[in-house]
């Protein structure tokens, strides 16, 4: 059986509740075409998840949070857990999205704390990891990738049968807002696959049991997915700003799906 094709819409702080809505509404209306290989995931900003998991529930369409917390209840004004994330709808979560660890100065022990409520919750995580561009100018990205996957995974039970995705996002080529000339740095397929490569290599260490699918994420548009997923460790894309507009998110859609 072939491995699935995995895209993933990170919705960020895009689109706003109706908009969400909309959009999902919009993506159930077509669902039914896409090809079984792929599988589509959304991650909609907290508020929004209830609302789009109800509009996909007849779809095969998952919904996923952008982030959570490491516990499940209690006196944490503002935060949301992964289990209140679960009873909303959700089925994967993104874990260490490089807008948390850089904006919100989360670092990897907040991540592994999240990493493992998330699994503890029965969601599949997504772990997001890259270097920025200082990292990168000054040779150290294979150094931050491997610290962050061990700080995530050291000692860590993977349950038998959870998918294991890790999604490397170099924090340079991220956009930085909507629409084509927001593209952040571009990232060459032979160097994300190079990276992927790596950490596939590096979770054989860490978590030998499993097969990783390595999704690629920064600035990837209807034009570029094809080049990505050409890639023989690439397994999917998770993407920011061409996935919160109906047109350009329906064309990288479509590029997956021809080439698989
Ligand atoms: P981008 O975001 O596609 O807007 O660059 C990717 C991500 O940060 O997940």
């Amino acid at each position: 059986m072939k491995t699935p094709i995995y895209l993933f819409a990170n919705w960020k702080m895009y689109l706003d509740l109706p908009e969400s809505v909309a959009m999902a509404r919009e993506l159930s209306s077509v669902a039914k075409k896409h090809a079984s290989r792929t599988v589509m995931t959304v991650f909609p900003t907290a508020l929004a998840l209830a609302s789009v998991a109800e509009e996909l529930k007849k779809t095969t369409i998952a919904v996923g949070a952008q982030n959570v917390y490491w516990v499940a209840k209690g006196g944490y004004s503002g935060e949301v857990s992964a289990e209140m994330f679960k009873q909303a709808g959700a089925s994967f979560a993104l874990v260490g999205h490089s807008e948390r660890r850089h904006i919100f100065r989360e670092n990897n022990h907040e991540t592994r704390q999240k990493f493992e409520a998330v699994l503890e919750a029965g969601l599949t995580p997504v772990l997001c990891v890259g270097e920025t561009l200082p990292e990168k100018q000054n040779g150290f990205t294979e150094e931050i990738v491997e610290t962050q996957l061990r700080a995530a995974f050291t000692g860590l039970h993977w349950p038998a049968g959870k998918p294991l995705i890790i999604a490397y996002e170099p924090v340079w080529a991220i956009s930085s807002g909507l629409g084509a000339e927001a593209a952040g740095g571009f990232c060459d397929a032979s160097y994300a696959q190079t990276m992927a490569l790596k950490i596939k290599q590096l979770l054989h260490g860490l978590v030998p049991t499993e097969m990783p699918s390595v999704l690629y994420g920064g600035s990837v548009r209807p034009t570029t997915v094809a080049e990505y997923l050409a890639q023989p460790d690439i397994n999917g894309v998770l993407v920011g700003a061409a996935s919160t507009q109906h047109d350009s998110w329906l064309g990288i859609v479509a590029e997956a799906e021809r080439g698989s």
